[in-house]
């Protein structure tokens, strides 16, 4: 167990991996996300489906980071699992799966990814940590807040997932760059993701 950190808005949110987000969700962003439940289980199911396309699009970029080729594949097929799961939920209550509406949220954090070849292999990690450490808490949230027994466990297993993956890619950071850099990206980056989240507002999505 981790002591707690002097200013509440920097202790970690839900689990123990090294990305801490600078901010907190409004709790408004719960209580409507589980009034329009159906329109978020879409749109987790949209983040899962990026998030194995992302891992495979992470091992065609970077096969020589050590590790990351068989990481990410491991990691592919984790979160096609969690699609599967997230699709066999909609089907249950009836709902179809329609076209991704796109992420405002991922977009406006892949343009903070900067050009050249080292630096972008660094942010596309580190941002890909953020979106698994902001995934954790929202998730997280959910599991708090739905009163299905089963959705309950669901969502606070996938968490913990999410929670594991933002610790992997920022080791896969480290291995690119080196603590020091890392970290003071990651904290750029994080400013910035708080920002991003402040001026999307409260939607009926993951992020
Ligand atoms: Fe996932
Ligand atoms: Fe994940």
């Amino acid at each position: 167990m981790s002591a707690p950190r002097p200013t509440p808005t920097r202790r970690p949110l839900r689990g123990d991996g090294p990305v801490v987000l600078h901010s907190r969700t409004d709790p408004a962003w719960l209580a409507n996300a589980l009034a329009h439940f159906d329109e978020v289980l879409i749109d987790h199911a949209h983040c899962e489906k990026k998030a194995a396309a992302n891992a495979l699009s992470m091992l065609q970029a970077y096969p020589e980071v050590p590790g990351l080729p068989q990481h990410m594949a491991r990691l592919a097929r984790e979160e096609s699992a969690h699609l599967a799961r997230v699709l066999q939920i909609m089907e249950a209550r009836g709902l179809v799966l329609t076209r991704d509406a796109g992420d405002p949220y991922a977009r406006a954090l892949q343009a903070l990814i900067r050009t050249p070849s080292e630096a972008r292999r660094l942010d596309r990690l580190l941002v890909a940590a953020i979106i698994e450490a902001r995934s954790c808490e929202r998730l997280s949230l959910l599991a708090e807040g739905l009163t299905d027994a089963p959705l309950k466990r669901f969502y606070a297993e996938l968490a913990q997932s999410e929670d594991g993956h933002q610790s992997l890619f920022f080791r896969l950071a480290v291995l690119c760059s080196d603590e020091a850099q890392a970290h003071e990206r990651l904290e750029v980056l994080l400013a910035a993701e708080a920002e991003v989240v402040r001026s999307l507002g409260i939607r009926a999505a993951i992020h």
